[in-house]
Formats: structure tokens, C-alpha cells, sequence
């Protein structure tokens, strides 16, 4: 093949993708994801949150470098601004690809405005740098946040043989199998499928201690989940379609729709970034 035709074929092909991407720009969103090297300063690569103790650090330094600068106090200033320029470089060290995102100019600036009390100085810098961590903020902190410390369930096992997910699944159907069976008038498989649905809900609650120590244990079911179930099967026997419903609805938001309130929202969210899509599965939806 000739060098023209190859370089028109490629250039064609990017035509193409591009054509795709825009095509879909309305459905379409892009995230920025940070580099692999940024794994290492969080668990379970490490066993402390080191990137985010530095980022507390650093917030807590420009305060404080304000503060005293506002009130003239050089003593105070200097001790700050030495921790802040041993701290903001810090971000490049542990995480190389992002030493551009720095502002070291002004980060000299504000060293050299501030052992010279030159305070108006020490503030304009203070807004430079202000302005660098709001940079990379708005592209990384939700992406990062989101896969380095939602909690990934797929690790959490019910038992040998069933995943979180299956459990899920189970849960789900015996949920619906109450309703079913409590619409057609079938008391005994609606009580049953009630008996199954509370097994699963301990089952479940036993899966919290894997995350949550004990100083903040989870209560799941807890006593308002159990009350619930004790009143869905006395209506189930005796009540009206109408209560039983409201019972088993009840239910759903107590022992369901809360926690998927946090936990499953972030979960799905982790795994769009973690497992990301191939743009193949992008544009075939
Ligand atoms: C090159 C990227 C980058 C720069 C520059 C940067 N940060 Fe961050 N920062 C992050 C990322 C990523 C997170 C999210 C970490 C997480 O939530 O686990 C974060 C989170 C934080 C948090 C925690 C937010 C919260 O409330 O939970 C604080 C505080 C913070 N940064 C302060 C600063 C300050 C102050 C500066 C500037 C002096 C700065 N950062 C510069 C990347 C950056
Ligand atoms: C894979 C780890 C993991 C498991 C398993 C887990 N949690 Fe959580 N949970 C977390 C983390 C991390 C947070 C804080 C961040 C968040 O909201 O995602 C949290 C937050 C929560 C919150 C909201 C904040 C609070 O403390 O009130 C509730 C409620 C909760 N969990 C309930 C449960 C219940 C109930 C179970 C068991 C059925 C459970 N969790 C199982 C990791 C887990
Ligand atoms: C720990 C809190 C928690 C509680 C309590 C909970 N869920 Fe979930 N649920 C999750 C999480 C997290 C996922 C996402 C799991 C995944 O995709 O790996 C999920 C996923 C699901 C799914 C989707 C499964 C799939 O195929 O993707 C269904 C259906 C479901 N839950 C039903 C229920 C029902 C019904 C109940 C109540 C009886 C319930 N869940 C209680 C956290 C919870």
C-alpha cells in the first residue's frame, strides 16, 4: 500500500470515530480518572489514607497562612508557610504524573513575599495556589473519591457459593414473590416467601460486620425492620390487599431502598470508573 493511501485510511478512521463520539455528545459524559501511581497512597496498597492526610494538611496550612498574614503576625506565617511548601511539592512526589498541575511559581512567590512581610503579596499568591487546587479538584476529586473509597462489594461473600449480587437477586424475588402470591389470593406461599425474605434480611445483616466495626455497628435488621415483618405477616393472615401492600411496601423502603441509598449508588458509580466501559459497549447502547 502506498504511504498516501495508508495516512489517508488513518485519517479517515479518525474522522469516523470523531464523527461517532459527536454523534453521541448529548448521552455521552467524560470524567477524568487519575493515574494508577495515585493506588499506592490508599488502601489496601497502604495501609493509611496518606494522599488524603496531606490533602488535610494542606487545606488546614492555607488557613492558617491567611489567617496570620491578615494579622501581620510574621512569626506565625513563616512556621505555616514552611509547612505549606514542604507539603504542596508533595502531591508531584507521590504522584509524578501531576507535577504540572503545580503552581510552583507561585508557591515561590508566596515564600518570598512572606519572609519579607510583604503581606498584600503573600495573599495574591495565596489565590494562585488557591486557584491550582481548585484546578485539579474539579477534574479528580469525585472520580478519585468515588474509586479509591466506595466500598467494593463484590469482595463480600454470603456464603461459599453466593455472591452479594446473587443474595441481591434472591432478596428481590422473594420480595416480589410476597406481593405476588398476597394479590392472588395465596396465603401459604405468601407467608412462606415472608419466612425466606427475613432469613435472607439476617443473613444480609451479618454481611455489615465486614465494614463496619463495632463502635459503629450497624443494627440490621434492628428492631423497627423486625416489627415491620412481624405486622406484613399478621396482615398477610388476616388484613386487606390494601394493608398488606402498605406493610410490604414499608418493608422495601426499610429494609431495602436505605441502604441502596448509599451503598448501591456508590457501588454502581465505583464500577462505571473502576471496570470502565470499552468504547465498543459505549456506542453499542
Ligand atoms: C493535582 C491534583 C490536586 C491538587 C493540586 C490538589 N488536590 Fe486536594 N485533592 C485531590 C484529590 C484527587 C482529592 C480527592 C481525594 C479523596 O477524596 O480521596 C483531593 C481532596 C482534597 C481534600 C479533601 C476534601 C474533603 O473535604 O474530603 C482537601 C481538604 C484538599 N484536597 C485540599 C487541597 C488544597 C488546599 C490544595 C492546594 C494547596 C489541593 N488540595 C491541591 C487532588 C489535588
Ligand atoms: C463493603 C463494605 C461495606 C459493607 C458490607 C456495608 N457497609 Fe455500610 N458503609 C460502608 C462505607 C465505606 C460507608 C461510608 C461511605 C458510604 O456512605 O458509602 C458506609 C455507610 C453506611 C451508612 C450511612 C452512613 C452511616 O454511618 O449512617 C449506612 C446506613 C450503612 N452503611 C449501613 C450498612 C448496612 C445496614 C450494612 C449491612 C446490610 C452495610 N452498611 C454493609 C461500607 C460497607
Ligand atoms: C448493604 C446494604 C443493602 C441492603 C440492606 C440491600 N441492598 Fe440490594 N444492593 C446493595 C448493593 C451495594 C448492590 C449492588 C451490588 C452489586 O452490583 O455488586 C445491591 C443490588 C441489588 C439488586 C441488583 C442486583 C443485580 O443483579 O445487579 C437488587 C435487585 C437488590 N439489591 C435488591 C435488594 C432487596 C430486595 C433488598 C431488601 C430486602 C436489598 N437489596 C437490601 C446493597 C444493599
Amino acid at each position: 500500500m502506498r504511504w498516501s493511501h495508508f495516512i489517508f485510511l488513518q485519517c479517515l478512521l479518525v474522522v469516523i470515530v470523531g464523527g461517532i463520539v459527536y454523534l453521541h455528545k448529548d448521552r455521552v459524559i467524560m470524567v477524568k480518572i487519575p493515574p494508577a501511581s495515585l493506588a499506592q497512597w490508599y488502601k489496601p496498597e497502604n495501609e493509611r489514607q496518606v494522599w488524603l492526610h496531606n490533602m488535610f494538611k494542606l487545606r488546614r496550612e492555607m488557613q492558617a497562612v491567611r489567617l496570620y498574614s491578615d494579622n501581620k503576625d510574621a512569626k506565625h506565617v513563616e512556621k505555616w508557610v514552611t509547612l505549606l511548601s514542604e507539603h504542596y511539592p508533595k502531591i508531584g512526589e507521590m504522584v509524578p504524573e501531576w507535577k504540572k498541575k503545580l503552581d510552583m511559581d507561585a508557591m515561590t512567590r508566596l515564600q518570598e513575599s512572606a519572609s519579607s512581610s510583604r503581606y498584600q503579596e503573600v495573599s495574591s499568591a495565596l489565590d494562585d495556589l488557591s486557584a491550582s487546587c481548585e484546578s485539579c479538584h474539579k477534574d479528580y476529586r469525585a472520580s478519585t473519591a468515588t474509586m479509591y473509597r466506595a466500598p467494593d462489594y463484590s469482595l463480600i461473600e454470603i456464603d461459599t457459593s453466593t455472591t452479594f449480587k446473587v443474595h441481591m437477586e434472591e432478596l428481590s424475588k422473594q420480595v416480589n414473590q410476597v406481593k405476588i402470591a398476597s394479590e392472588d389470593g395465596m396465603q401459604d406461599i405468601a407467608l412462606s416467601s415472608l419466612l425466606d425474605l427475613e432469613k435472607g434480611i439476617n443473613v444480609l445483616g451479618e454481611t455489615c460486620a465486614n465494614c463496619h466495626k463495632k463502635q459503629d455497628a450497624k443494627v440490621y435488621p434492628g428492631e423497627t425492620i423486625n416489627n415491620t415483618i412481624t405486622s406484613l405477616g399478621e396482615s398477610l393472615r388476616t388484613g386487606t390487599l390494601k394493608d398488606q401492600g402498605r406493610e410490604l411496601g414499608t418493608l422495601a423502603v426499610l429494609a431495602c431502598a436505605r441502604c441502596h441509598g448509599t451503598h448501591r449508588i456508590a457501588s454502581d458509580i465505583r464500577k462505571l470508573f473502576v471496570d470502565r466501559q470499552s468504547w465498543a459497549e459505549l456506542i453499542k447502547h
